[in-house]
């Protein structure tokens, strides 16, 4: 069972003044897609703590997957792929473009995403846009593909014969 780590990047959230809905919606996904959630956290829009708290979650093997939420479009403060990229060491583009060319039908609005994803030691980090909508549109196209490629970053699986 794989391990994952929820990041909720938002301001209002981190201040008490808005709920975080994304962060749940997440975590159910994942949770009927059989991964273990072992740590979730809702930090402000500040790059240096999203980047030190993804830091910290792979550099410790806290999680084999980081899904973060909010703080990929272009308000000022929006700064996830930032913090993400600060601390990733291997670029994955593919997800992000998989999930922009999917969302794409929903609303052309997409194309503004700016999210990420990346692999740091043995975790990869993946993020998700802010809405719950967009949330579950996104992670529920990519999570199938994910089991496989954790498999592959953890060494449970060592190549892709399949379909
Ligand atoms: N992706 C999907 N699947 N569905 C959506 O409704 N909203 C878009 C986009 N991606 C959306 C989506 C919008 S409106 C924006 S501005 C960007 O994601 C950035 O989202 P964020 O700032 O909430 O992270």
């Amino acid at each position: 069972m794989f391990k994952v780590a929820i990041i909720t990047s938002s301001d209002s959230g981190y201040a008490g003044i808005r709920e975080d809905k994304s962060g749940p919606v997440i975590k159910k996904i994942v949770e009927e897609n059989e991964f273990e959630v072992v740590h979730t956290i809702l930090l402000p829009d500040e790059q240096n703590m999203l980047s030190a708290e993804m830091k910290r979650v792979c550099d410790n093997h806290i999680a084999d997957l980081i899904l973060t939420t909010g703080g990929t479009g272009f308000s000022p403060r929006d700064c996830m792929p930032e913090a993400t990229m600060e601390i990733g060491e291997r670029s994955v583009p593919g997800i992000p473009e998989a999930m922009r060319a999917y969302s794409l039908q929903f609303t052309k609005r997409a194309m503004l995403s700016r999210a990420v994803a990346t692999i740091r030691k043995n975790t990869l980090i993946i993020n998700l846009p802010g809405s719950p909508k967009a949330v579950t549109e996104c992670l529920e196209y990519i999570i199938t593909e994910l089991k496989h490629g954790l498999e592959i970053l953890t060494g449970q699986a060592t190549n892709c014969a399949r379909k």
